[in-house]
């Protein structure tokens, strides 16, 4: 147990999802990732830089009322692959998992090549091959490693 028992940063939630165990610094693209710029009714709490373990630190994000969807989890772990997904029932932990990073993500990037065929008006869906350090397109080979958040393509 850490320094919850003397001090809670951020509430419990009722119902939702907490994303914990985020990697340091990356909350802003896990909201990114979600869609969550603070236009929609969602309420949501950040922390980050909370320490965790020995020596460490994390990120944790908390969406009310709303869980996860396979597309936003596997980008998730693209960027956090550390990451715990806890969704929440009335105040209870009901499941935890732990994030998995697939081999591909199909439909939920978009490539940034304008010449690649995937990213013309044609029904053929990006596919994106997952890298130790990145993603690679299936169709014209770009690599994306940093800035994965500005290329989704979700909901
Ligand atoms: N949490 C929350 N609201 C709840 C229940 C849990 O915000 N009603 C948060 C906790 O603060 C924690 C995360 O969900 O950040 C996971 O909760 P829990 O499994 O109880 O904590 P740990 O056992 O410490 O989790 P782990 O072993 O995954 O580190
Ligand atoms: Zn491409």
């Amino acid at each position: 147990m850490s320094q919850d028992d003397h001090q809670l940063r951020v509430s419990k939630i009722r119902d939702g999802t907490v994303i914990d165990h985020v990697t340091a610094g990356h909350a802003l693209t896990v909201l990114a990732i979600l869609g969550i710029d603070g236009s929609g009714e969602e309420t949501v709490s950040v922390a980050m830089n909370v320490p965790s373990g020995e020596t460490g630190h994390k990120d944790i994000v908390k969406v009310e009322g709303r869980e996860l969807s396979q597309d936003e989890v596997d980008v998730l772990s693209l960027i956090a692959p550390a990451a715990t997904i806890n969704i929440v029932r009335e105040y209870e932990v009901v499941e935890k998992s732990r994030v998995d990073r697939p081999t591909a993500v199909v439909g939920v990037l978009s490539c940034p090549n304008a010449n690649c065929i995937s990213a013309a008006r044609e029904p053929i869906e990006s596919r994106f091959s997952v890298l130790a350090d990145g993603v690679r397109c299936a169709y014209c080979e770009t690599i994306l490693r940093e800035d994965l958040a500005d290329h989704i393509d979700v909901g």
